[in-house]
């Protein structure tokens, strides 16, 4: 009896190991990445031309009641609502201005803006000197590793807060290390902006929620917690919304900095920076142009094509990024009811640029395309041309002489001078430079 008991116990415990293995075997397959199009099974895109109740939108005064409709269901379902109360307005600090960096082209000035006592924010900021004293465009970008990073310059004030590893002393530290001064500088081609007169103004993603799970308590969620709250709701923000959110904060202070147009400043992003820059850029009307760099999935790529990462893949890799109920379209993105075209389609009438990387399968170029042709209906309602191209472009051939422009670029997943090169250009000619 003893032994027959044991057998029948064994005999479950490898009937349910075998199970286990067999519904994680399912799980890894279903999450499998496809990168053939012809396994992308039939879809329909949700139309930003028509409001959740079916109704057509049929003017701009539509589209302005639409536009909050599709807000609210990018907040409740993907990126998580911002919270609507203020903070008390932070404490803005100047902490260094050399008016001869980079070898006098540049003033540089540090700002720090003190959203609490243990949230300062960042600001660096490079100023064409050739502007004199007018205020001038710049393109403002969150960083990965620390405004350090971003230029070799010696005298920038190095992070403060938790870096990843990349950038860190030790891999355990995670505090920056004097090493990563310029880690990064070949993404942000700041001679460039220079010397066609713009300014570039970063800040570290990590001062607003550091890029790793924990709960959310290193970041500035906890700021706007309710009594006894100890993590966001469901459909509360993540650590992409927290991003967004102090890009919003620095371009509060650049409405106060003469030394900036608060009226043309390109709101840039890349890969997961690109799709809080969309995110910010959705919310908050200021940014004059919005540029996305690879933003891939979450970002300008429709989720709908499964192609490259999907939802899922965000979602486990990444599981603080976007809000919890977001996990619930994981392996069921046609029951999402949005896609990431009417993202970009939030940015209008405003100048948006998308942009992929040929070896950037990952990011699933050309979904990114399709998001930016799939927005410009709503452009078109404005009275401005979208991205009408239809044939998908040849690498290293822009396209889209109106408000939605596009290239793919030879290369991998980076940000390269041929990209900035593009985002001037486009730059120069909404912002009508002479
Ligand atoms: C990962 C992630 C992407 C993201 C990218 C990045 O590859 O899966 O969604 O865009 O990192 O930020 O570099």
């Amino acid at each position: 009896m003893k032994r027959l008991h044991s057998y029948l116990l064994k005999t479950c415990l490898l009937f349910m190991s075998l199970l286990s293995i067999s519904t994680n075997a399912l799980a890894q397959s279903a999450a499998e990445t496809i990168y053939d199009e012809a396994r992308i099974p039939a879809y329909q895109l949700p139309d930003p031309l028509r409001f959740n109740d079916a109704t057509p939108v049929k003017s701009v005064a539509d589209w302005t009641r639409r536009r909050t409709e599709l807000l609210r269901l990018f907040a409740e379902n993907v990126y998580g609502k911002t919270p609507d109360q203020k903070l008390p307005k932070p404490r803005v600090e100047v902490t260094s201005v050399e008016k001869l960096a980079l070898g006098g082209k540049a003033t540089r000035k540090e700002v720090t803006v003190w959203l609490s006592p243990q949230h300062p924010m960042r600001v660096l900021m490079y100023l064409p000197n050739s502007a004199g004293s007018k205020p001038a465009p710049v393109f403002l970008g969150l960083n990965f590793y620390g405004n350090q990073a971003t230029n070799a310059d010696p005298g920038i004030t190095m992070a403060t807060s938790w870096v990843p590893e990349q950038a860190a002393n030790s891999m355990s530290s995670h505090r920056a290390a004097e090493a990563s001064r310029g880690l990064d500088a070949h993404q942000w081609d700041v001679n460039a902006m220079l010397s066609r007169g713009y300014g570039l103004v970063t800040v570290y993603c990590g001062d607003l929620d550091p890029d790793f799970h924990d709960g959310y308590k290193n970041g500035i969620q906890p700021l706007f917690y309710k009594s006894g709250q100890t993590k966001p709701d469901s459909s509360e923000w993540g650590t992409v919304g927290a991003w967004a959110y102090g890009l919003s904060r620095a371009m509060d202070y650049l409405e106060t900095d003469p030394a900036v147009d608060a009226r043309q400043v390109a709101l840039f992003g890349h890969s997961r920076m690109g799709k809080a820059a969309l995110w910010a850029g959705a919310q908050d009307l200021r940014f004059a142009i919005v540029i996305s760099n690879e933003s891939g999935e979450g970002g300008a790529a429709l989720a709908r094509r499964r192609i490259g990462e999907r939802i899922v893949h965000l979602n486990s890799r990444f599981p603080h990024w976007f809000c919890d109920k977001f996990k619930t379209f994981n392996e069921r993105e046609d029951a999402l009811p949005v896609d990431q075209h009417e993202l970009l389609a939030l940015i209008a009438p405003r100048p948006l640029y998308v942009a992929s990387a040929e070896d950037d399968k990952w990011s699933d170029p050309k979904g990114e395309f399709m998001g930016a042709q799939a927005a410009s209906p709503v452009y078109a309602l404005f009275g401005l041309k979208g991205l009408t191209t239809t044939a998908f472009p040849a690498v290293n051939q822009p396209v889209g002489g109106g408000h939605i422009a596009y290239h793919i670029r030879t290369g991998k997943h980076d940000v390269t001078p041929y990209d900035w090169a593009r985002y001037l250009d486009f730059a120069d000619t909404h912002f009508k430079k002479k």
